[in-house]
């Protein structure tokens, strides 16, 4: 049976590409494999430690620089690069995850941080402490399918009048509290992620370039998305349904006032979940799902 790396099987999907656009340089792991198959990478991703990173790993193999995939379509420099091939390898990488400085992780301490893009915008800190209960309410029910998402809110906003929340334990006490002495590492891990999703704003972010990317890719380019989560999954699979379908009028509508073709092909019916052997090397892995769709010629 055919055990899919995930690595391997996106390099396949880009073959052929001369021009490849990586939303999500991180590390530079994809752009140094889509270079060394003879492509010209521009490496784009929104943390600057990252991208220094990814500089010093690709040398002059790619181009590397500081931006957000969400403003790719409107950036000129990519409309001139006119990618035939693109990139999204969504979520946070290792690096960030592991540091504990960036407060990505439940690990007792750890400040509560996880902003990708360095010091912009509000910490998870700041956001637990300001965000209004429905807003945390709903960032837990849609991110973390957490049953006590409301049980949750309100504990956080009656802690939070006394002290505010700065570390991971403000969080999973808060938690515990509600969850139960019984949860564990996989709730806090879930609801972490919560937390995480809502302050970069990543879903938000997703859905604002999908259709950009679909536009800036040249006539029969690629776009090849790797998601972590399923609410990311869901945004990819109904954008690539929707560009594959002829017609996007409501049922209801006699006539058809789209545009009435497709923008495009699914190359993925179903999405490319990575074998038994990379998730075994590689837990993080578990909950990849690869996805890709050709623009029309
Ligand atoms: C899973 S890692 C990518 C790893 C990379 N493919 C490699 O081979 O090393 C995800 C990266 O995407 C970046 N990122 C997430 N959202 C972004 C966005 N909206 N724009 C640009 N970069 C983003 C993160 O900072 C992180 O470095």
């Amino acid at each position: 049976m055919h055990q899919p790396v995930l690595l391997e099987e996106v390099v396949a999907l880009l073959t052929g590409c001369r021009r490849v656009l990586d939303g999500t340089v991180g590390g530079g792991g994809h752009a140094a494999r889509l270079a060394a198959g003879g492509a010209r990478v521009l490496g784009l991703d929104r943390d600057p430690v990252a991208v220094s990173a990814a500089r010093a790993a690709l040398g002059g193999a790619a181009e590397v620089r500081l931006g957000d995939f969400a403003d790719a379509p409107t950036d000129p420099d990519v409309a001139a690069f006119c990618p035939d091939g693109i990139l999204l390898d969504l979520g946070v990488s290792s690096p960030q995850f592991d540091d504990p400085v960036r407060g990505f992780s439940f690990r007792p301490g750890t400040t509560l941080d996880m902003r990708m893009a360095g010091e912009e915008g509000m910490s998870a800190a700041d956001w637990l402490s300001e965000a209004a209960e429905p807003e945390l309410s709903s960032a837990f029910g849609d991110w973390a399918d957490e049953r006590h998402a409301r049980r949750l809110a309100r504990e956080i906003v009656r802690r939070r009048a006394t002290r505010p929340f700065q570390t991971s334990d403000d969080l999973v006490g808060a938690i515990r509290a509600v969850l139960g002495p019984r949860s564990g590492p996989d709730d806090f891990a879930r609801l972490f992620q919560a937390v995480r999703i809502a302050v970069n704003g990543e879903i938000e972010r997703l859905s604002r370039a999908l259709p950009g990317l679909l536009e800036v890719a040249a006539p029969a380019g690629v776009l090849a998305v790797v998601s972590y989560h399923s609410g990311e999954d869901r945004v990819v699979k109904h954008a690539m349904s929707g560009w594959a379908r002829a017609c996007i009028c409501p049922p209801a509508q006699p006539v058809c006032t789209c545009r009435g073709r497709p923008l495009g092909s699914q190359i993925t019916r179903r999405p490319i979940r990575p074998g038994a052997g990379e998730i075994a090397a590689n837990p993080r892995a578990r909950s990849a799902r690869l996805r890709a769709f050709r623009k029309a010629a």
